[in-house]
């Protein structure tokens, strides 16, 4: 039986050999190929400057922290989406906000955004204060979820509207484009995952993209201990003397190893991409014989880089009456798929459902029905630079076996 897992990331012999030249030059920590991966991811994507950390989690946390984040301020994040989005919000003692997110493109709903600042937000003094707990809206939370950008330039327009922050959530998006414009190019700041689930990787590890300078000091500062003299340039200039900490910092630093491994990654990113958007195009033909599966929306000029690729249970073309049936027969779907080791994940979770959030703030599935739909009907299927169309043609008739079984045809 073939044994298909859900992703592989693309490692060779090269990144073995830029990590290797990290150990061997003695800088383990943080040191030249930081700066140097921090040039080239930035510079891939149109960006003045790139802030490496541990992590797209830290890079979310760090953002926030410096665009002055804090107690009794509220953040609008989508429900669909990782649970780190609205973590990031909490690190920081704000709290997240939950809009509903479009079933099709599986980002934020505009008019969820605006109906939620409209409904639950009044203007006072020029600031958006919160009915019920008088907390001040800050910014919004837009992830570009799976490869895809959110509709940015919507979002924008209300952000700036009510003089708010955009921050772009990136995790899944490094190289997604709107128009020829890349992810990161709307917001302040947009936060880049390379963990190995996306499409390069540096085994953990996150950047912070930005344009502005003033954020890009900051947020330097900020992910070593706030520390008033860098690591590097202590190093370089009297290092016997300890810097000075005057206010609160952390350790978010991206080792030599890992950004070695980057750079090496970095060189195949064009390669990846061609490849991950070919096979999710087999998909998009092939899977047009089953019938049940919506397969993944590109809107009019967008780009996507299918970090995954996560298609709809069509409940209704099922003769499936709820979306609750739907997620049933999904389930089991996928049980089928892993007794016959292909491995698929639901896209990500609806986080108003998690317990944290769902008790913390009351709240039920319905509240945000195209987050619900999408965390009981969404499905990835696997797709990685090995997969053959041979494989994607196994996967299709498993599905379609599968499908007869559960219906006991
Ligand atoms: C949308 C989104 N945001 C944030 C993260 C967190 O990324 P990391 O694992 O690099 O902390 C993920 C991870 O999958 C994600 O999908």
């Amino acid at each position: 039986m073939k044994n298909i897992p859900v992703m592989i990331p693309h490692i060779g012999k090269e990144e073995v050999e830029m990590m290797a030249k990290a150990v061997e030059s003695g800088w383990v920590a943080q040191g030249p190929m930081v700066a140097e991966f921090e040039k080239g991811v930035s510079a891939h994507e149109n960006k003045k400057f790139g802030v490496a950390t541990t992590s797209c989690t830290t890079a979310l946390h760090l953002a926030l922290v410096a665009l002055g984040v804090k107690e009794g301020q509220d953040v609008i994040v989508p429900s669909f989406t990782f649970v780190a989005t609205p973590n990031s919000v909490m690190y920081t003692k704000a709290e997240p906000v939950f809009v509903d997110v479009d079933e099709k493109t599986y980002n934020m709903k505009v008019s969820s955004l605006e109906e939620k600042i409209s409904k639950d937000y009044i203007l006072k003094n020029g600031k958006l204060i919160n009915k019920k707990t008088n907390n001040i809206l800050t910014g919004v939370i837009a992830v570009n979820l799976f490869g895809l950008c959110a509709d940015l330039e919507r979002i924008k327009e209300i952000t700036d509207k009510y003089n708010l922050f955009l921050l772009e959530d990136s995790a899944c998006a490094f190289g997604a484009k709107i128009n020829g414009k890349y992810e990161g190019s709307f917001g302040k700041m947009s936060c880049l995952s390379f963990h190995p689930r996306k499409s390069i990787t540096t085994g953990e590890g996150g950047m912070v993209l930005t344009d502005d300078e003033e954020l890009n000091n900051t947020l330097k500062k900020l992910r070593s201990h706030a520390a008033s003299v860098s690591e590097v340039n202590r190093h370089l200039n009297k290092g016997y003397l300890l810097p000075e900490f005057n206010e609160l910092g952390y350790n978010y630093r991206m080792t030599d190893i890992q950004a070695g491994m980057g750079l090496a990654q970095l060189l195949k990113f064009e390669d990846i991409t061609e490849k991950r958007r070919k096979i999710a195009s087999i998909y998009d033909e092939k899977l047009k014989k089953v019938e049940f599966l919506d397969v993944p929306y590109v809107p009019e000029g967008f780009y996507h880089t299918y970090q995954s690729y996560v298609c709809m249970l069509n409940y209704k073309k099922l003769g499936l009456s709820s979306i609750k049936e739907g997620k049933e027969f999904r389930n089991k779907l996928m049980g089928f798929l892993d007794d016959n080791k292909i491995a698929t994940r639901v896209g990500t979770h609806a986080t108003h459902m998690l317990g944290l959030y769902k008790e913390k703030y009351n709240l039920k599935e319905e509240d945000l029905m195209g987050a619900y739909a999408c965390d009981s009907l969404s499905i990835t299927l696997p797709l990685y630079y090995t997969l053959t169309e041979e494989d994607q043609d196994y996967i299709i008739d498993k599905i379609l076996e599968g499908y007869k079984e559960i219906i006991g045809e």
